[in-house]
């Protein structure tokens, strides 16, 4: 790691002492040395390609460092220059709102240069393969690759081919692992920890490399996952996971300290796997008499887009109860802290320079 880097490193931390001292609720007692940099944080120089590869302490590392983020960056929004001179390409071969613009806005916030890849509009729809599509954003030195494509483990393809970091922003129904960081920080947010939770994620498994994340993430963290849907929609070898498998909603809803409800994703489906959306809402919808069941103090969870009135009801997405929005905000949080240890960043609480005063 450079000398450059380091004072980068430095002046974020005075950017942020006097941020913090301005709003007068924390002090820095202790700038980082270049030992501890080195030591503390193992993402430095990697790629984020999926959950099985990070360890217990790296996840934590992460939401730790996301809240410092979510903290001071909601407070008042500034533009701290961590990734000064870095360049992130978003690369996005399937549509997204809030993935894409999320991760655009957490570089923006590191005060990265960004460019953003519409595959529609780009010399892809000329026939141009992946391969080089990706030797000529290499070409242009970009330093971070944020990938979204149909095919599983495309970003792991480019990893290999690629001296940038490439960050997985869903491939396929494969991985997506940032949605699950971010929603495991979500759950830590509101209940502490994951530690002994139930979580069941609801519906559309088969298809989602959501559902596949967030289980890895949260049995990572210590909770007891469910997932729940038709039986076409979550096969037995969903089993192989260490997880509950289960096709009665009622019963699910009494055990679940926190409800994730998945998209019926029609774009992957390729045949018939329940006979009717009314049928489907019937037995697997979050509705208001559902709610009324569920645990007190219970979290429900959606990646969004949400189908209105198809897996959720309408009632239900107005409840406290439903984070989605929230979900929305600590992924810009989850992101930033990302790109900031990618980048090789300080572990904020390991250095001990946060104090309440
Ligand atoms: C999810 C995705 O794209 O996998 N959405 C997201 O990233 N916010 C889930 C979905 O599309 O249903």
């Amino acid at each position: 790691m450079g000398k450059l880097f380091c004072r980068e490193i430095g002046f974020f931390y005075e950017k942020l002492k006097n941020h913090i001292k301005n709003t007068n609720n924390f002090c820095l007692t202790q700038k980082p040395t270049f030992r501890t940099i080195h030591i503390m944080n193992t993402l430095t120089g990697k790629n984020l390609l999926d959950i099985q590869s990070l360890t217990t302490e790296e996840v934590e590392l992460i939401c730790k460092t996301a809240k410092y983020f979510k903290d001071v960056f909601t407070r008042s929004v500034k533009s701290v220059p961590v990734l000064r001179g870095k360049t992130v390409c978003t690369l996005f071969y399937e549509s997204s709102t809030r993935t894409r613009i999320s991760f655009e806005l957490a570089a923006k916030r590191l005060s990265a240069d960004v460019i953003n890849v519409a595959v529609s509009t780009s010399s892809v729809t000329k026939g141009e393969s992946l391969i080089d599509t990706v030797h000529t954003l290499e070409a242009m030195n970009a330093d971070y690759i944020v990938m979204r494509h149909g095919a599983s483990l495309a970003p792991h393809f480019l990893s290999k081919n690629i001296k940038a970091s490439v960050i997985n922003a869903g491939d396929g129904n494969h991985a997506h692992p940032t949605q699950a960081l971010l929603d495991t920080y979500s759950i830590i947010e509101k209940k502490g920890s994951l530690k002994d939770l139930t979580v069941a994620i609801v519906g559309d498994i088969i298809h989602s490399r959501v559902a596949r994340s967030d289980m890895k993430a949260f049995k990572k963290m210590g909770a007891k996952v469910i997932l729940c849907g038709p039986p076409t929609l979550v096969p037995d070898y969903f089993n192989q996971y260490d997880v509950e498998i289960s096709y009665d909603f009622d019963d699910t809803i009494k055990k679940a300290d926190v409800i994730n409800m998945l998209r019926i994703q029609k774009e992957r489906q390729t045949g018939a796997f329940f006979p009717s959306i009314r049928e489907y809402h019937k037995k697997f919808a979050l509705t208001e008499d559902r709610l009324k069941k569920c645990k007190n103090g219970v979290i429900l969870m959606h990646p969004g887009p949400v189908n209105r009135g198809v897996e959720v009801s309408n009632k239900v997405i107005d409840s406290p109860n439903f984070i989605m929005n929230e979900q929305v905000t600590n992924g810009v949080a989850v992101r930033m802290a990302i790109f900031y240890l990618l980048a090789g960043g300080v572990p904020f609480e390991d250095v001990n320079e946060v104090q309440e005063a």
